[in-house]
């Protein structure tokens, strides 16, 4: 599936980008037409990343394995455990506050939460209610996306379509995964990859020819079995014997997701740059899911592009799963300075299967922010009312 705001093309074409430097007139040109076309730009970001760390030597005290060939086979050297307080609400609203201030944004000006997790406090609530009402958004809207480690590309798409089609205009996309609690931990092919964390960001309409360019998705529902958590739904109820044979936890054909990984991810980024009329030499970086050094390393190789324009963090993190493109995206942003008009290009792959890309200019986020006070004037009730 390709993101298009008006049916069969791109969410911001490329070739009609203006001068990225773009205040007063964006803003005279909102106020002059309550009507047009809005691009989804991200203004703001942030990320919570556990305070507890298991590194591979502290594994090899819990499963036969050692850090050489973690290290070797995967490129992981530690990664973030939820403490015993901690949920995926929990981290992925401490992310999303620091998304909204980076964004300088009040939360009752949010139109949308959207969370993407796989592994939600609950099946009833979805988490997104959990975050919407910690974070006091009660203008918002909110609802969960489950498309595994490619949550956070589905949960853009949606808030970008949402902002295209005129349905909200500050989104909060918002991505949490505490795996270490679906995890067998004496399954030492799965143990040694996952880690807990959250990322958010905040999505905001605006009128310059920036912001996501375009979008693809795409599924393979016909391999599920291949990343899988068995037990726990309407299938397979939860039981004595279910949680007896660990059935309620990750349990993956990891050779089988390897080689579909690396075909999907560098698929889906080639899809997303034709559709923004892009090539890959306009890229700045690519922000991938981070599962395993050596998928990474194939999708570069595969896709041309040099390890610098690869930013890697999963030493650090292992796979957070649909939090792992989010907070490498908030980690690169906070440790890069990215012109106005620079290209980025996300994509991941995972449980579903799912695979997605997108293809991100940076806005001039200044503008924007001028951009949303004009909207935002006639709209602010709560500030009379308290
Ligand atoms: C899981 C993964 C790291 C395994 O690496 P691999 O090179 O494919 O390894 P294999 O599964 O072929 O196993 C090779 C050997 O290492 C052993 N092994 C597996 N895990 C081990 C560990 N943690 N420590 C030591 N040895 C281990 C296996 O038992 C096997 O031993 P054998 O040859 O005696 O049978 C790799 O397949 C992978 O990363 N796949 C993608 C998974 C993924 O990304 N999932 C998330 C999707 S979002």
């Amino acid at each position: 599936m390709v993101c298009d705001s008006h049916g069969n093309g791109d969410c911001a074409k490329a070739e009609t980008v203006p001068s990225p430097k773009r205040t007063d007139e964006t803003v005279v040109s909102l106020q002059k037409n309550g009507s047009m076309d809005y691009n989804a730009a991200i203004t703001g970001c942030g990320l919570y990343s556990p305070s507890r760390v298991l590194d591979n030597h502290d594994l090899e005290k819990l499963i036969d394995t050692n850090d050489a060939w973690i290290r070797s086979r995967t490129g992981i050297r530690e990664r973030h455990i939820a403490g015993p307080d901690e949920t995926t609400s929990s981290m992925a609203t401490i992310a999303a506050r620091r998304a909204l201030q980076d964004a300088e944004l009040d939360p009752r000006d949010l139109d949308l939460v959207i969370c993407t997790t796989t592994t939600p406090d609950y099946l009833l609530p979805a988490t997104a209610c959990l975050i919407q009402s910690r974070l006091g958004a009660t203008n918002a809207g909110a609802f969960d996306i489950n498309a595994a480690c490619v949550g956070f590309i589905y949960g853009l798409t949606t808030a970008c379509q949402f902002i295209r089609a005129g349905g909200a205009k500050r989104v909060l996309v918002v991505a949490g995964e505490t795996l270490s609690r679906f995890v067998n931990w004496e399954d030492r092919s799965t143990c040694i990859l996952f880690g807990d964390g959250a990322a958010a960001v905040v999505v905001e309409a605006t009128t310059q020819s920036a912001g996501v360019l375009s979008t693809v998705l795409g599924s393979r529902g016909d391999v599920e079995g291949s990343l899988l958590i068995e037990a726990g739904g309407s299938a397979m109820p939860a039981t004595a014997e279910t949680v007896a044979a660990n059935a309620h936890t990750v349990r993956m054909r990891g050779n089988e997701i390897f080689k579909l990984a690396v075909r999907a991810m560098a698929q889906s980024a080639r899809d997303a740059l034709s559709k923004a009329e892009l090539s890959i030499r306009d890229i700045r970086a690519v922000i991938a899911h981070q599962a395993n050094q050596r998928i990474l390393t194939a999708a570069q190789e595969a896709l041309g592009i040099s390890a610098e324009q690869m930013f890697v963090n999963i030493e650090r993190f292992g796979n957070t799963g649909a939090a792992s493109v989010p907070i490498a995206l908030t980690e690169y942003i906070q440790s890069n300075e990215i012109d106005v008009g620079e290209n980025l290009l996300l994509v991941a792959f995972g449980g579903g299967l799912t695979w997605g890309a997108v293809v991100l200019r940076w806005a001039d986020i200044a503008a924007v922010k001028l951009e949303r006070e004009s909207m935002l004037r006639p709209t602010r009730q709560y500030l009379k009312t308290g």
